[in-house]
Parts: structure tokens; C-alpha cells; sequence
């Protein structure tokens, strides 16, 4: 695999053609595996490169494509095969890497349904083969499809009958019945259907996943008979009627059924007897006889599991918890310190070139003075409180198969003269004190947009993909202009052309430039003069503030003038805009401050009030959700009783109401448990609806 540049180190321009790069080659290695059942890179390339996708994305969250690989569940269906769409989505699952991971899954989900005692959880094998779901009418199997993208799978139905662990005719079962699991083979059927592939002259299979796969996705149905494929039940999807009220029981009756289910699958109450479970599994591996990559976790109780959904892809109740990732030693030779955009300090470890499971790794995170002294954001000690400094021997692992951490130091190789890393307390970049707040892990630069480190990167992230994204100013550029004094604030970016120093005879006549692209580049600047809000906000760079609250907060304010005027008028901790500004959901104390903060810092509110006079901002509309609720301002008082205020809030705002913390007379509907005081008194004298709980719940149910 050739070496890429750690994530870190990736500037935004990088990082979005990256993940062009990224796209494209999976679409690419997507339908060689599936279309020829030939895969031009392996298994583990694969993971590689859709785990650094995924750490790409989530670095620059903004630079997600629509096309985003993370967002499909698993690749289009290839030509060849009818499709089948799936009458309930096909879902994938999210990982969790170390102990701690797992403990935060279940600390998560305690908060979400306020659960102070423990919750059961099942435990089972994560197989690695090929997903698949069985549809069954009155107890015959309609069809059989694979996962495809997690919409639209292809019809197998032929094939999986060929699978002797699936049955053709359930009897007693639910009139529909849809049963998910695994399709796999067996180590030693793959060896032995290697064997044959060679003595026939054909290729051998890689892995037993791709033999799985290439024999169930076989247009002659008799070739997959000749091929010795397994299945596990370990899901379902649509039913008439309910298997039992546990997981582990729902698929304790899919084993009357007929089904295989994996003898390892238990369920526990304590958690940490769920992680011994983990580790038996481990240790097991080598002898089960087939391939596993991790062990997978389900809240046991199903009503828990209604209440606690899905993300895009994924269930709430459940993680698959990976085995843990090759590990090498190399010895750490420098850490240089990088300024980001708002000034944070981030110290990166140079180390020489080392492989780790498959790819050269020479850089590694190490995020902040702590982290360095072994410790982590809570002040709790990792890699045994062990510090690292310049010249030791480090381990090096890829986290979650793609990011380079260290996790741990050899005392014993230390040299005498290795000295404690001191953090510096001035910036590299403009030589500005670097300040660490109380309760932050993090130093910053307090030079502002007067370090130039600061002040480049803020015009990169201006520019980049999700902000204004102006074609052929890249990071590159940005960088050249600015060195050439050229630019210094977002507004000369609209002035380069009609500025005698800058304009189309200048640019044309530097280096990389000529007449063609120096008037491209005018005419993508002038495209950008028309932008939406949210894209404004999100651009301007301001510190907490994403690309998420700059949509919340354009479908809020609506119009540049009245989110102007507001962030103009606000104080700090009072007032009305301030607590208009916090009331929105997902809009926290934090984010508020540093933006109104900004609004008032006269500097920065003139290099924005110039910016804006280029601009022609399109104004933002409210989330339109066909729901009886959409558009409303729903406020939750009192005591809720079957629900989390959290989980409340959450299903309130995904059928497209605005949840506020306070009654006024723009609130449509108040939900009103016991003990609902002053809030209610209002309500009821401005003449606001009000439910209870159970009204509000039936108000919704079917949604
Ligand atoms: S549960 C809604 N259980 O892993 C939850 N998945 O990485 C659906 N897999 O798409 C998945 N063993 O193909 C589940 N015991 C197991 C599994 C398992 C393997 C696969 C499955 C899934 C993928 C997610």
C-alpha cells in the first residue's frame, strides 16, 4: 500500500482531495469485488482505507462528500442479479476499539434512557462473512437478499437455498418474518475450495469472506451448491408479530426455527462481565474454525432498543467492539508543534519510518501537554502515566486501523539524557504567548488573526469545501497570496481582481499562473458573491462554531440582518438575545460565547462588515418535516417519566419542531409532567396547548 500522509498533517485542501481520492478508489475496489468477485486489494487495504476516509471525515466534518463512502452501508448491487429493496434498511454497526470505548457505549446509553443501574447486554462473535436477509411469508422463504447498499440488495434467493443452514419452510413462525445473519465458510471448506480452484486452474480466493462472497453471488445457482457456505442468525428485520421481548430470547427462537445461531451469544448484566466475555471470545479465535473480527454487543431488552433507534447507518444499542490493532516499536525523533485556526498548539511526533500492519507510519498525534505526560482529558493516566520525550523508544498502533497513537515507551531503552518535553508556552508561529486555560488540555496562541499561522488558516478554511469553496483557490494558493501580502482577510479575496497591485495583469503574470487561469479563478471568485447563510457563518471560521450550528443557526436567525443585529446585541451570560442564542438546540454556552464574542471584538466585526458588502447572502428556511409537530416550538417542562428529557428532545427535533427551553409567546405546544411549575402558569395564561406526557407520546407514535 502506498504511504499516505498522517491526517494530521493534511491541510483542508488535502484532506477534500483525499477523499475525492478516497471515493473513487473504493467505488473502484466496491465493484471489482463485486461485479468479478476478483478484489483488486485486500480485506484489510480495504478497512484501511475506509477507516481513513471515516478519520478524514471526522477531522473536517465538513468536507464530507454526498458521495460519501462512509455513508454507504455496503456497495451498490452489481449488474447481473434482480434487486431487492429491503423493506427495513439493512444496517451497519459502529466500532468500538479498547475497554474504554465500551464503557462510554454503555455510559451513553444510560444517559439517553436515564438508567442508573446496570442494563443487560448480549455478546456474540462479529463473523466475518457477507450479510444477508431472508424474507418468510406464512413460513416459506419469498426471497434472499444481499445487504447492496443497505437499501437495495440483490436477489440470491437461489443461491441461499443451496445453504444447508437455511430453511426452506419454517413452521409456527410470524406470517412475515424477515431473519438476518451471516453467510460465511469455514476455514477449512476455504482450503479445501482453494485446492480445487488451483487444481482446475483457477485463482484462489483470498480470504474465506471473498470465497463466501464470490460463491453466493454466483448467476449459476449450482456452483453455489457445489460450494460449502454457512449461515449464523443473528438479526431481523420486518416482523408481524414479535419474536419474544429480549434479543438474546428473539434469537433463542430463531434457533427453534431452524436457524443456526452462534453458541457463543450471551447475555450479562454487569459490564464487565460482558468485556471477560470479549476476551474468552479472543481467546477462542484461533480454534472456532472460521473468521471473526470482533464481538458484537446488543442492549438485550427490544422496548429499550426501539426507544434508543438508529443514526444513519447504525443502531444506537448496539457496537461492535474490533480486535485489537498491530502494534511496532520505533524510536520518536522530534515534535514540532503546528498552529491551527484557532490558535490551538497541536504537538505532532516525528518518528522514524515504521510499518504498522501494512502501511508506513512516520507521524503520530499527541494532541496536548498531557497527553505527552501520560495523561489523558480527564487527568486519568494512560500508557501507564508514562511521559514521552524526544529520543525514546515508542509503540506505535493505527486507533481504529487508520490514526497513528502511541501506546506506550520502553523506560528501559530511555537515554540519560532524554529530558521532560517542556511545552512551550510562546507560539512558533508569532512568537505570541500560548496560553492554557483552566479546565483545557489545550495551549493557544493568543496572537489571533495577527499570527500569520492563525491568519493562513482561517483563509483556508474560508475557502475550502463547505465554506466558500472557491474552485482553484486552494490551500496552496491561499498560502502564496498571502506570503505575497496579497491577502490578509477574506474581503481582499473579493478584492484581488479590481485592486491595481493584484488584478488580471498582475496574476497572470506570476509564476503557475497564465491569462486562462488567472480569469478562471476571477470568474469562480465571482460565483461565490451569491452564498447561503449557513455557508457564510460556517466560513467566517469563528472557534465551536461547525457546520452543524452554522446551519442551526441560519435556519434560526433566518436572515444575515437578524443574525447580525443579534450577535450584535448581545451580552455575554444575559439578556434576551443571549438567551434566545442559547435556547437553540445544539447551540451550547460555549459556542455562543466565542461567537458573540466575535461579533463584538471591533477588529474582527470590521473584517466581517467588509466581507459582507461583496456578498449577497440567500436567506435560510426552516426544516421542512411532514409531521404535525414540524415548524412548532415545543417546550418540555416537569418530570418525564417514560422518557429522557435528551431523547425527548432528539425525537421532537428529527420530526422537525424547534424544542426551547422557555415558554413564550412563540411556543406552539408545551409537555407538561409533574411537578411543571412557573412554566405551565405561563402557558396556560398565554393560551398555549398543553399535553401531558402519554399525549405527547400518542401524538407522535406513529411517526
Ligand atoms: S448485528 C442492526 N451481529 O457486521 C444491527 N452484525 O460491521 C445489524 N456482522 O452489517 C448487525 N456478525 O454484516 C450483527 N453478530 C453480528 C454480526 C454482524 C457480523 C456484520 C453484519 C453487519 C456488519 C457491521
Amino acid at each position: 500500500m502506498t504511504q499516505r500522509n498522517a491526517i494530521s498533517d493534511l491541510s483542508e485542501v488535502e484532506a477534500s482531495l483525499e477523499l475525492e481520492r478516497l471515493a473513487i478508489e473504493l467505488s473502484k475496489a466496491n465493484s471489482a469485488y463485486h461485479t468479478h468477485d476478483a478484489p483488486e486489494i485486500s480485506d484489510s487495504e480495504y478497512d484501511a482505507l475506509k477507516k481513513r476516509n471515516l478519520a478524514i471525515e471526522a477531522k473536517y466534518p465538513h468536507l464530507k462528500r454526498k458521495d460519501s463512502p462512509s455513508e454507504q452501508v455496503g456497495s451498490a448491487p452489481a449488474a447481473g442479479f434482480s434487486k431487492i429493496t429491503h423493506a427495513q434498511r439493512m444496517m451497519s454497526l459502529s466500532n468500538a476499539f479498547d475497554d474504554n470505548d465500551v464503557r462510554d457505549f454503555d455510559k451513553s446509553i444510560r444517559k439517553y434512557l436515564n438508567a442508573e443501574e446496570s442494563l443487560e447486554y448480549t455478546a456474540e462473535p462479529k463473523i466475518d462473512g457477507l450479510s444477508l436477509s431472508l424474507r418468510y411469508e406464512n413460513g416459506h422463504l419469498i426471497h434472499a437478499a444481499t445487504r447492496g447498499d443497505g437499501e437495495i440488495g440483490e436477489n440470491v434467493t437461489e443461491n441461499a437455498k443451496t445453504i444447508s443452514d437455511i430453511p426452506h419452510h419454517l413452521q409456527n413462525a410470524p406470517e412475515v418474518l424477515e431473519v438476518r445473519g451471516e453467510v460465511y465458510m469455514s476455514h477449512a471448506d476455504f482450503a479445501a475450495l482453494n485446492e480445487r480452484q488451483l487444481e482446475n486452474g483457477l485463482k484462489a480466493f483470498s480470504n474465506p469472506r471473498n470465497a463466501a462472497a464470490g460463491s453466493l453471488r454466483q448467476l449459476d445457482a449450482s456452483i453455489t451448491r457445489a460450494r460449502p457456505l454457512k449461515f449464523f442468525a443473528y438479526a431481523w428485520g420486518v416482523l408481524s408479530a414479535p419474536l419474544a421481548q429480549t434479543q438474546m430470547k428473539s434469537i433463542e427462537s430463531l434457533n427453534h426455527l431452524g436457524f443456526s445461531i452462534n453458541p457463543l451469544t450471551k447475555s450479562f448484566d454487569e459490564l464487565e462481565a460482558l468485556l471477560e466475555h470479549y476476551r474468552y471470545i479472543e481467546s477462542q479465535r484461533a480454534t472456532l474454525g472460521y473468521d471473526i473480527d470482533g464481538v458484537v454487543y446488543k442492549v438485550n431488552d427490544l422496548s429499550l432498543q426501539h426507544r434508543l433507534g438508529f443514526r444513519s447507518t447504525t443502531p444506537r444499542w448496539a457496537i461492535a467492539h474490533k480486535f485489537s490493532a498491530e502494534k511496532a516499536w520505533t524510536r520518536l525523533e522530534g515534535i514540532d508543534i503546528q498552529v491551527g485556526r484557532t490558535g490551538a498548539l497541536s504537538p505532532v511526533a516525528r518518528l522514524r519510518p515504521v510499518t504498522v500492519g501494512g502501511v508506513v507510519v512516520s507521524n503520530a498525534t499527541l494532541h496536548n501537554e498531557d497527553y505527552i505526560k501520560g495523561l489523558d482529558s480527564k487527568g486519568e493516566t494512560i500508557r501507564a502515566g508514562k511521559d514521552i520525550r524526544v529520543g525514546d523508544w515508542v509503540e506505535v498502533y493505527r486507533a481504529g486501523d487508520v490514526i497513528p497513537k502511541i501506546s506506550d515507551v520502553d523506560l528501559t531503552k530511555r537515554s540519560e539524557q532524554a529530558l521532560e518535553y517542556v511545552f512551550p508556552d510562546a507560539c512558533p508561529e508569532c512568537g505570541s504567548l500560548a496560553v492554557r486555560e483552566k479546565g483545557d488540555a489545550v495551549h493557544r496562541c493568543v496572537g489571533g488573526v495577527a499570527c500569520p499561522a492563525q491568519a493562513v488558516e482561517r483563509l483556508k478554511h474560508f475557502v475550502s469545501r463547505g465554506a466558500f469553496d472557491i474552485e482553484g483557490l486552494g490551500a496552496k494558493q491561499v498560502e502564496q497570496f498571502w506570503k505575497d501580502g496579497w491577502i490578509s482577510q477574506p474581503a481582499d479575496i473579493f478584492d484581488l481582481k479590481n485592486n491595481y497591485r493584484t488584478g488580471l495583469q498582475q496574476l497572470k503574470n506570476k509564476e503557475g499562473w497564465g491569462e486562462k487561469s488567472a480569469d478562471k479563478l476571477f470568474d469562480a471568485i465571482d460565483r461565490k458573491r451569491d452564498i447561503t447563510l449557513a455557508k457564510l457563518i460556517f466560513a467566517l471560521g469563528i472557534r465551536h462554531v461547525g457546520e452543524n450550528s452554522a446551519q442551526l443557526l441560519a435556519m434560526n436567525y433566518l436572515s444575515w440582518s437578524k443574525f447580525e443585529s443579534a450577535m450584535r446585541n448581545a451580552h455575554i451570560g444575559e439578556g434576551r438575545q443571549w438567551e434566545e442564542l442559547c435556547a437553540i438546540d445544539g447551540i451550547g454556552q460555549v459556542l455562543a460565547g466565542s461567537l458573540v464574542a466575535s461579533f463584538q471584538s471591533e477588529y474582527e466585526f470590521e473584517a466581517i462588515q467588509r466581507l459582507v458588502a461583496h456578498l449577497t447572502i440567500e436567506d435560510a428556511q426552516h426544516l421542512k418535516i411532514d409531521s404535525p409537530v414540524a415548524g412548532k416550538t415545543v417546550v418540555f417542562t416537569g418530570t418525564l417519566e417514560k422518557v429522557t428529557r435528551a431523547e425527548a428532545k432528539v425525537r421532537a427535533e428529527s420530526l422537525g419542531a424547534k424544542v426551547s427551553g422557555s415558554v413564550s409567546k412563540k411556543t406552539d405546544l408545551l409537555v407538561a409532567g409533574p411537578g411543571a411549575g412557573s412554566k405551565m402558569k405561563k402557558a396556560t395564561e398565554l393560551g398555549i396547548e398543553i399535553l401531558d406526557e402519554d399525549g405527547w407520546l400518542a401524538l407522535i407514535k406513529d411517526l
